[in-house]
């Protein structure tokens, strides 16, 4: 066994470019949302093929708001895969609505679309609806593409037709991700739903330290975007000094504190300069790690012959974003999760779970959710855990990992 290492879960990959981007904001004495703000909504936008993006101050506002512009109204329902972060719930709840939990791909760890279409067709199929509870009429779907890997939004775009519903996207692990369509069309973030949100959080794959942005094709959307990120003004700060411009303003609606500042916004301009390339060293990262890990028993890799197949063949691997690198313990493996971070922490290397499903959580039992409601999400969250995964992993990084993965589960 190598040397102790330490391995950081993540390492931000920040460098010269970035510090002069900050320093021009600095030097330029403007500090909230101006220049790099719209820069980057011009350039994430462009990059990404929609026409319009708009930067909030994290990933979790951009939910609230992409949701808050789809026409779901409170009371309403919205279909979100058990298997998320708090915010992709929460933001549901924010609007007044009531995220409809569900269940996951046993292997991909997305939206069950068959679960799904069964509980548009019968809601009485849900475990909250066995139960007794009156299940509000379901009005929109949330997919959220899991550590990088997108959902089907063609068989998404399809249910959302046959029901007449809004679709958002939780696209905070995707950007850049996308997925082959019919005719091996690209389909990517935001191109078959009305508006996707994308977190800058400091582990993404671009990022702002702490932001987020909506991704929208719908020109009236994004003015009442900018109009509900700042305290629903119809003018930004930044350009009531515009030349020519007036002092006044006018409240249209409730609005939020919700706008990025500039030190923030320019952080990211560099990085999206250079997405491919950062892409590009997820994808070596990722492929190391496969070649080093594979053949470990009771192992499942994010990119092994079964996690292939679930994602619809290589093909739909390549547009893979690789934001995280989630492994599976199984049956076979010699010890359990929790002990494999235990020991893997005592080596040096910091691992996470992503996540817990919602159904399991405190607030969500206080809802009527039980154990044993979703199985293929219990099952997979018994032996998930998440390596170090970032853009700057070094080979001596990966091969420690990996050595450290196979000492404690070797037979
Ligand atoms: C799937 C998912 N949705 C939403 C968010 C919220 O993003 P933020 O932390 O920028 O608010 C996260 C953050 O990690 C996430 O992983």
């Amino acid at each position: 066994m190598a040397a102790k290492m330490e391995v950081p879960f993540f390492r931000a990959e920040l460098g010269q470019a970035e510090k002069d981007e900050v320093l021009k904001v600095i030097d330029s004495g403007w500090l909230t949302s101006g220049r790099a703000c719209q820069e980057l909504e011009r350039a994430a936008a462009a990059y990404l093929g929609r026409a319009h993006g708009v930067a909030v101050n994290n990933g979790t506002a951009a939910l609230h708001l992409a949701l808050l512009t789809s026409g779901v109204q409170p009371g309403q329902g919205v279909l979100v895969p058990t298997h998320t972060f708090a915010a992709t719930a929460e933001a549901v709840i924010y609007i007044g609505a009531v995220p409809i939990l569900c269940e996951v791909d046993p292997v991909t760890l997305n939206l069950d679309l068959d679960y799904a279409a069964r509980l548009l067709a019968d809601p009485s199929n849900h475990p909250l609806a066995r139960r007794g509870q009156k299940l509000p009429l379901i009005a929109a779907i949330l997919p959220v593409h899991y550590a990088g890997l997108m959902v089907d939004m063609e068989r998404v775009a399809a249910l959302a037709a046959e029901h007449n519903l809004q679709v958002v996207e939780d696209a905070a692990h995707t950007f850049g991700a996308y997925r082959l369509g019919a005719g091996g069309r690209r389909i990517g973030v935001g191109d078959l739903s009305g508006a996707a949100a994308l977190s800058f959080y400091a582990t993404k794959n671009v990022t702002t330290g702490e932001g987020g942005m909506v991704l929208t094709d719908d020109a009236k959307r994004a003015e009442r975007l900018l109009v509900l990120r700042l305290h629903g003004l119809d003018k930004s700060a930044y350009r009531r000094f515009e030349r020519g411009a007036s002092w006044r303003v006018d409240i249209l609606e409730l609005g939020y504190k919700y706008n990025l500042a500039d030190i923030n916004a320019a952080l990211a301009l560099p990085q999206v300069a250079r997405a491919d390339a950062l892409w590009q060293r997820r994808r070596e990262a990722a492929a190391a790690y496969s070649g080093q890990l594979a053949g470990i028993p009771g192992l499942g890799l994010p990119n092994d012959a079964l996690a292939t197949a679930a994602a619809g063949g290589p093909g739909q691997m390549a547009g893979h974003s690789w934001c995280l690198y989630p492994v599976r313990l199984g049956p076979l493996a010699k010890v359990g999760r929790d002990q494999c971070l235990t020991e893997l922490a005592q080596r040096g290397v910091a691992s996470l779970v992503h996540w817990q499903p919602l159904h399991l959580h405190p607030f969500y039992a206080a809802r009527g959710y039980r154990p044993g409601d979703f199985p293929a999400a219990e099952q997979a969250f018994a032996g998930l855990m998440s390596l170090p995964f970032f853009a700057g992993l070094r080979p001596a990084e990966i091969e420690y990992v990996a050595a450290c993965m196979r000492e404690v589960l070797a037979p």
